[in-house]
């Protein structure tokens, strides 16, 4: 042989960006190799809340049922927990994650899936044992060192670091899911804004039984305010679940602009103690690390056949859990456009989409993270401690909210609105669900996006206007019960009409046979086999019976007519070749 390996996309990194995006390849049929640096996936727990969008994509790609059987269920997921310390006075209590029964209800209307929490140390090998099973090549203990890309491909050098052997993986295309330190986004100069390293944050990783503590207000996340805990970090002290309710992660901060705190085992314990409350609490470390917290977004994501996702592009602490989120969905919407481009059916114009549509999310999830980080103070302004200086200040101050005066009152209000406005990160399911996307892979319908009734970052907006993502009704018949995000299948383009629509359907069978491409038409109706059961589809479609709205593969909304026209072909036809950038 040559020496030389080939293949259709090469991915670097097995983390959420690039495990899912070889998950998301094979799903396609595209051949691809994963590699990556060390022998396994993740080695601590990291990332955790996983959201509606994502538990979406997670069942179109085949393997909802496999994450939430080793995930922690929505129900023991949300009274997100303020105290001194865990076992100390609690400070105050909020339903989050939509399991307050009045955002339950907008949660379970939203979507078929419920947010789950699932750690990575988990949810990676589920994506990497699919993948390989559906046809990744998955590598390893390889790490990429550099490569070079001209008018046919890529050529990319990388190190077997267990034989030191060096060899060429020849892609068509390259994905830099390597992190939040990229080499692949550096080597592409990737344009960057923000800063990194602006705070400095711990995590220690321990056991211990904590469920008398806990379960009789089940969340994944407690947060500490004690002395310290405004200092660095996410913005006050945290114990987060990692299993319930015997595994923990705790997030502590420190700051960044002085000595960086020598953290042992002993420490580890001390910091434990403290947070938890309890002087003399018997726990097994399992690790711990300093980190720095980062601000930092790309506003580019492409360079020729190379393509960066997940931490490449967007590096923020982890408050409102959108890391993994985030880089999982960037893999969606990248992976349906590559294969697209591979099969022939699009021009490489459309690839140009991934960067028009993913880098404003980018930057927008960058900044809401550390919002959420720095909505925090009101907090500790209304407990009155933001200004103690001392430890022992701290600690009286903290004790202001209980006093029995107009003062006191006044706190305690204060509070309380503090305590509620954090759900801008913990019920934002705006943020979470409700991306809307502006590209040439996008075709206007003429109309203008209709105007929010509703605070954008809190609730998602249910239209089918183009670039925003396909509500979710149940459908089904006498025999079956699915979501509309079931019918639109993740390999293919979708429409979606009603009976008097059905000279669309025969349109679509047309333009999908000459054009090449995966095509699917639903005719939802009395009599046929998608029916409108419950009226949800009349109620959001938005759109006359005889009307039509096309779905991409990553189910946000290409185009729609709002009612049937002179010739549905030609214009299917127009709108396909518009979006998949066919001459
Ligand atoms: P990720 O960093 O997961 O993966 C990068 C991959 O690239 C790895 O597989 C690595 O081996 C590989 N790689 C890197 N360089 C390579 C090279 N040169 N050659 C080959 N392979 C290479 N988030 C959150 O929401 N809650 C949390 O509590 C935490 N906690 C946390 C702790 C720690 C220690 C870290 C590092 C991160 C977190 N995060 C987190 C962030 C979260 O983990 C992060 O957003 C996602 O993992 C991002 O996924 P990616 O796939 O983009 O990168």
């Amino acid at each position: 042989g040559t020496g030389i390996v080939t293949t259709d996309v090469l991915i670097v990194g097995s983390g959420p960006a690039g495990s899912s995006a070889s998950l998301f390849l094979s799903n396609q049929g595209i051949p691809n190799i994963m590699i990556t640096k060390y022998r396994w996936t993740a080695n601590t727990p990291r990332a955790h809340i996983t959201n509606q969008r994502t538990m979406e994509v997670l069942r179109d790609a085949g393997i909802e049922d496999q994450v939430l059987a080793e995930a922690t269920p929505h129900e023991l997921m949300g009274d997100t927990v303020y105290c001194e310390s865990l076992a100390g006075e609690e400070i105050g209590r909020r339903p989050t994650w939509g399991t307050r029964p009045d955002r339950r209800a907008d949660y379970e209307l939203a979507s078929a899936s419920m947010p789950c929490d699932i750690p990575q140390t988990l949810l990676e090998p589920i994506m990497v044992k699919n993948a390989a099973m559906r046809g990744t090549q998955v590598q390893f203990s390889t790490e990429y060192l550099s490569h070079t890309q001209d008018a046919d491909g890529v050529s990319v050098q990388v190190l077997n670091r267990l034989t030191g052997h060096e060899y060429t993986i020849r892609a068509k295309y390259l994905i830099g899911a390597d992190g939040a330190r990229s080499k692949v986004a550096a080597d592409i100069d990737l344009p960057m804004e923000g800063l990194m390293d602006i705070g400095g944050s711990m995590n220690i990783t321990f056991k211990a039984d904590l469920t008398p503590l806990v379960q009789h207000r089940p969340s994944v996340l407690y947060w500490v305010f004690n002395p310290g805990s405004n200092i660095g970090g996410l913005g006050a002290g945290l114990i987060r679940m990692v299993r319930p309710w015997n595994e923990w992660l705790i997030c502590w901060g420190f700051d960044i602009n002085g000595e960086p705190p020598v953290l042992d085992k002993d420490e580890a314990i001390r910091i434990i103690r403290n947070l938890v409350g309890v002087a003399d609490l018997d726990v097994e470390i399992l690790g711990y690390s300093l980190w720095g917290n980062n601000e930092q977004w790309a506003t580019h994501l492409q360079k020729g056949r190379v393509f960066c996702a997940g931490d490449a592009i967007h590096k923020h602490p982890p408050s409102h859990g959108l890391g993994s989120n985030t880089s999982i969905q960037d893999s969606y919407n990248l992976a349906w456009k590559l294969a697209a481009v591979i099969k022939g059916q699009a021009g490489p114009e459309l690839l140009e989409t991934y960067s028009t549509e993913r880098a404003p999310v980018a930057k927008q999830i960058v900044n809401r993270a550390n919002q959420s980080s720095r909505d925090y103070k009101p907090i500790f302004d209304a407990l009155g401690v933001t200004d103690a200086i001392t430890d022992q200040e701290f600690t009286e101050k903290l004790q202001l909210r209980k006093e029995n005066s107009p003062e006191g009152a006044n706190r305690r209000t204060a509070l309380r609105a503090a305590l509620d406005a954090k759900d801008y990160e913990f019920n934002a399911q705006g943020t979470e669900i409700g991306q809307f996307y502006e590209s040439t892979a996008v075709v206007s319908d003429g109309g203008e996006r209709p105007a929010l009734t509703e605070d954008e970052l809190l609730h998602h907006q249910k239209s089918t206007f183009p670039g925003l993502r396909l509500p979710h009704a149940w459908l089904g018949n006498a025999k079956s019960k699915y979501s509309t995000h079931d019918i639109a299948k993740g390999t293919g383009f979708t429409i979606f009409t009603g009976i008097t629509g059905e000279a669309w359907a025969d349109a679509a069978a047309r333009v999908a046979d000459r054009l090449g491409v995966e095509l699917k038409a639903v005719v939802i109706g009395e009599g046929r086999e998608v029916q409108d059961l419950y009226g949800d589809w009349l109620r959001q479609r938005e759109i006359e019976e005889d009307g039509v709205i096309l779905v991409r593969p990553d189910k946000h909304i290409g185009w729609r007519a709002h009612a049937m026209v002179q010739d549905p072909e030609t214009a299917l036809s127009a709108v396909l070749s518009e979006i998949l950038s066919i001459d």
